[in-house]
């Protein structure tokens, strides 16, 4: 492991500009650095190396207009920084994704880790004098997304379904501001989600940091009940595609509640909206053949629980299904004094315990859902337990705690806690699960197993 946790763990210089700034989660834009050509220390230029790096890496955030406190994309701008990019870089606070990456599952889809060869590249160009290079060598500029519109429309056309939550003005400024409509979803029949996207307005896309959605129904009694998350939007994040073989269901007589963070950015928008647009499987789409997917959370330690000032706490959930499952997505969930969870399974049929995810160096600013590769994604089978641990640390050390003479427990405000997961899981039964372990023995077989 990088480092030990919860001690020695490090932290964003600037949590407080972090957590007020945004959650984030998939950003499939960046995608994967392109592995870069190995060069003599010496020879590594801006204009030949290090500006298609940021590019790929950093300026999607960091240019005028965007997120990141400061914009990355010319020399000088970049030169200036240099010393702290090199920090952020090498110690893999930026850009931001709190994964770690020598231990667990590594395919994950939308990852923003940059690869070890590009790290070592923009170190190597720090330490050599951070030298410019030929400008002719630079990168041509790259596009970024088009602001409020559809971004998976490119791949499926516009959406067949669209909700939007209810109108809202938005100050110029000010503090954090949370809106919480509850809104009627429009849906009239069940249907199996192929697709979804959470838009902000053009407007307030700067100051729209994150925007969670919810299903709800009626129980028995007429009370509207949580149905499973329909959506999640942080900045940069493109959507979800549920994988083919799974049905995410889109309830009938709904309703959505909303729960949305703006963070004024010096404009008044008024009547501001955020949509959801939801893609849905074609008629042809085998409903029978698939099996049912949702994203819920699961509890970690279920009932409430105290941290002493200054005091250090674990927390643990244990899960199991009578029927085997898959693991799609995994998201941490906790506040200001959460520092690191992970997410284990233990077979009790064969006595093996194994880590699937684990975030050690977590932060509540940058909440990310960490989509598994297709192929990738955990076969857990009936009656295996899959183990959340999650750890807190109150003290002084721990740079985002507001006050560590406070007790802290479970709530909603920012300065509780929550100790949570969201986890979408594939529901499937022993047929299902036999054949998806025979889809991967070949990968098991080109690694050693049998
Ligand atoms: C998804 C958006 C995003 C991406 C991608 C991103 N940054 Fe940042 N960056 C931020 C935000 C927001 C902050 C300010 C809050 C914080 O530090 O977390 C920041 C802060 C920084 C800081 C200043 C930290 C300090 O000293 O206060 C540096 C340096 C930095 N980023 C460099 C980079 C580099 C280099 C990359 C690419 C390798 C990168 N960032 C990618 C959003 C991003």
């Amino acid at each position: 492991m990088r480092h030990e946790r919860p001690e020695s763990l490090r932290w964003h210089t600037n949590w407080l500009a972090a957590f007020t700034v945004t959650a984030i989660t998939t950003l499939s834009f960046l995608g994967d650095a392109t592995a870069s050509v190995a060069q003599e220390a010496d020879g590594v230029t801006y204009s030949l190396e290090v500006a298609r790096i940021l590019q790929d890496n950093c300026q999607i955030c960091h240019q005028p207009g965007q997120i990141g406190p400061m914009s990355l994309t010319t020399y000088q701008e970049v030169r200036r920084y240099s010393r702290r990019i090199r920090e952020q870089v090498s110690t893999r606070e930026m850009p931001p994704y709190h994964y770690d990456a020598d231990i667990g599952i590594q395919e994950l889809k939308g990852d923003w880790r940059m690869s070890d060869e590009d790290i070592n590249t923009i170190v190597a160009w720090i330490d050599a004098g951070a030298p410019e290079g030929d400008p002719a060598d630079l990168p041509a500029p790259i596009e970024y997304p088009a602001i409020g519109e559809w971004r998976l429309a490119s791949q499926f056309g516009p959406p067949d379904h669209v909700i939007k939550s209810q109108a809202w003005d938005v100050p110029a400024n000010g503090q954090d501001l949370w809106w919480n409509p509850e809104v009627p979803s429009g849906i009239t029949e069940d249907r199996c989600i192929k697709a979804i996207e959470t838009l902000p307005s053009k407007a307030a896309h700067g100051s729209t940091h994150h925007a969670n959605s919810q299903f709800q129904t009626r129980n028995e009694r007429g009370e509207w009940v949580n149905f499973g998350r329909l959506s999640e939007f942080a900045y940069g994040k493109l959507g979800e595609v549920v994988p083919e073989d799974a049905c995410r269901t889109a309830p009938a007589d709904s309703q959505v509640r909303w729960s949305i963070h703006y963070y004024p950015d010096g404009n008044a928008v008024a009547d501001d909206q955020v949509s959801v647009g939801i893609w849905y499987h074609d008629e042809d789409f085998d409903e029978e053949e698939a099996y049912p997917q949702d994203l819920t959370l699961y509890f970690l330690q279920g009932g409430d629980f105290d941290i002493p000032p200054h005091g250090k706490l674990m927390t643990q959930g244990f899960h199991s299904f009578d029927h085997p499952v898959r693991l799609d997505s995994w998201q941490p969930h906790m506040h200001l004094r959460g520092v690191a969870m992970s997410m284990e399974v233990f077979d009790p049929e064969t006595g093996r315990r194994e880590m699937l995810s684990q975030a050690s160096n977590w932060s509540a600013g940058w909440n990310h859902s960490h989509i598994y590769e297709e192929g990738f994604q955990p076969l857990i089978p009936a009656g295996a337990v899959i183990i959340l641990t999650a750890w807190y640390d109150n003290t002084a050390n721990n740079p985002h705690n507001p006050d560590p003479d406070q007790w802290v427990g479970t709530g909603q405000r920012t300065t509780d806690e929550m100790s949570h997961a969201w986890i979408a899981v594939t529901h499937l039964d022993e047929e299902g699960y036999e054949k998806l372990m025979a889809e991967r023995r070949p990968i098991a077989m080109l690694l050693g197993g049998n």
